[in-house]
């Protein structure tokens, strides 16, 4: 089967109501939380992606059971280190960062030795940002050059740690996190800001984890080896997900779309701070609040112009995933966006900063980059007619869905390869575009 897709057409104006897949952040954390718990969980909207699916995966061969009945998941857990690991185990993360670096921190108990293994992307990846504070636990760690494949085995001395997590990185944070809860005493995390997921679900898990805001970071105190009951949970849909339709139809002519039951968790919403700075309109309507996270519905029309923006870097960890498609309405505005320290973005599933450069060169767009820093400066007057072919970017789904959204509102003839890349995070993503006029072939 071809693995490719064609655009020729930019869409037609839309005026629709639609929902996006659900948060691939809260559903890997979902299923492994439900692993620690004691008792039977209930997750509904769970994500069918491969992420989450290969999380699934994992937990089942660490010996925990799970079904589906309609559209509930059922996962059987035995609490905290209930696992049952056969020795040579072996687990394949698979595409994903969060997975591959949330399950060490579940692994530090283990008595077996277990083998950690992902794709090539995933195997270029950094992964000292997690061995670090693992060997402070005590955890023994074997890898080369502090990539995958790696070995994990735990030990049942584990001794509490203070952590000082300067990178701003919600996997590491989450790591500890989840180290600490296997481990005697009180663990202290002194965390840059990042997405905070973790930290919510726990307290709605009524864990006992403390989280004191200080002036930049935060101190986050988790108290080991307290067991907590399976649990019911609905995911939301994933604002990551719903960028590109809130940038489709920032871009768009004559253009409405609502995103229906979104999170908009403060710590993932800079894409909201970021674009209304530019002069886009995007309104929350219908706020709540759910087990500790805040959903609402994303409200988006067109904008026929849009300003360049000085981008705070304090917004970069809540926008850290939505960068890319970012620097599409950079590439539109009026004057010359700067974006400063984003050197994280060449650790994702791809290097999403030189990547980005390449495609924004590519579309006629012109760039100055000093190390980490990028200054792009917009053509609102943009259009594309040539052909273009993209292809040789480690099949990273958001770069897929980059130049699909590029295609629909900039024009040009594009042929996009790597079309299964959209199952690492949202398998429905060419169905929803097809469902608002999109014509891709
Ligand atoms: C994630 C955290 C972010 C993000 C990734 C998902 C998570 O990575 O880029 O897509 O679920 O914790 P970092 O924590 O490495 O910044």
């Amino acid at each position: 089967m071809k693995n490719y897709i064609l655009i020729k057409n930019k869409i037609n104006n839309f005026n629709k109501k639609i929902q996006v897949s659900a948060d691939k952040s809260i559903s890997i954390r979902s299923v492994l939380l439900a692993s620690q718990a004691v008792g039977t969980s209930k997750i509904s909207n769970l994500l069918e992606s491969e992420d989450v699916l290969n999380s699934l995966k994992v937990i089942k061969k660490l010996g925990i059971n799970y079904s589906k009945v309609g559209k509930v998941y059922y996962i059987k857990g035995y609490g905290l280190n209930g696992f049952n690991i056969k020795n040579e185990t072996v687990l394949n993360a698979g595409n994903s960062g969060t997975l591959a670096r949330l399950i060490l921190g579940l692994l530090v108990k283990s008595k077996s030795k277990v083998k950690l293994i992902g794709d090539k992307s995933l195997s270029k990846r950094d992964f000292h940002r997690v061995i670090k504070p693992l060997r402070l636990f005590g955890v023994n760690i074997e890898s080369k050059n502090n990539l995958l494949p790696l070995k994990i085995q735990g030990t049942d001395f584990l001794r509490p740690i203070i952590y000082n997590e300067e990178i701003g990185s919600a996997q590491v944070k989450s790591c500890v996190i989840f180290s600490a809860l296997n481990t005697p005493g009180i663990t202290q995390i002194n965390s840059k800001t990042s997405r905070n997921h973790t930290e919510l679900f726990l307290k709605f898990l009524n864990y006992p984890i403390k989280v004191i805001k200080k002036s930049g970071y935060e101190k986050i105190l988790v108290e080991g080896l307290k067991q907590f009951k399976g649990f019911k949970y609905e995911v939301p849909g994933d604002i990551s997900s719903a960028s590109f339709f809130i940038v489709l139809t920032l871009l768009s002519k004559n253009s409405k779309i609502v995103i229906k039951k979104v999170n908009v968790n403060k710590s993932r919403v800079g894409i909201i701070s970021i674009l209304n700075m530019m002069g886009a309109e995007i309104k929350l309507k219908k706020k709540t609040i759910y087990n500790g996270e805040e959903i609402a519905d994303i409200h988006v029309k067109s904008k026929k112009s849009l300003n360049a923006i000085n981008c705070p870097s304090k917004l970069n960890s809540s926008a850290i995933d939505e960068f890319l498609i970012i620097f599409l309405v950079a590439a539109k505005a009026n004057g010359i966006s700067r974006f400063k320290d984003l050197g994280e973005m060449n650790k994702k599933e791809s290097k999403r900063l030189d990547l980005a450069i390449q495609f924004l060169k590519l579309i006629g767009i012109k760039v100055n980059r000093f190390k980490n820093d990028i200054n792009i400066h917009g053509n609102p007057n943009l259009t594309l007619s040539k052909k273009f072919e993209m292809k040789n970017f480690l099949k990273d789904h958001r770069i897929f869905f980059l130049c699909c959204i590029t295609a629909l509102t900039l024009g040009g003839m594009w042929k996009i390869n790597d079309k299964d890349s959209i199952n690492t995070s949202f398998p429905d993503f060419l169905k929803t575009l097809r469902m608002i006029g999109a014509k891709i072939s």
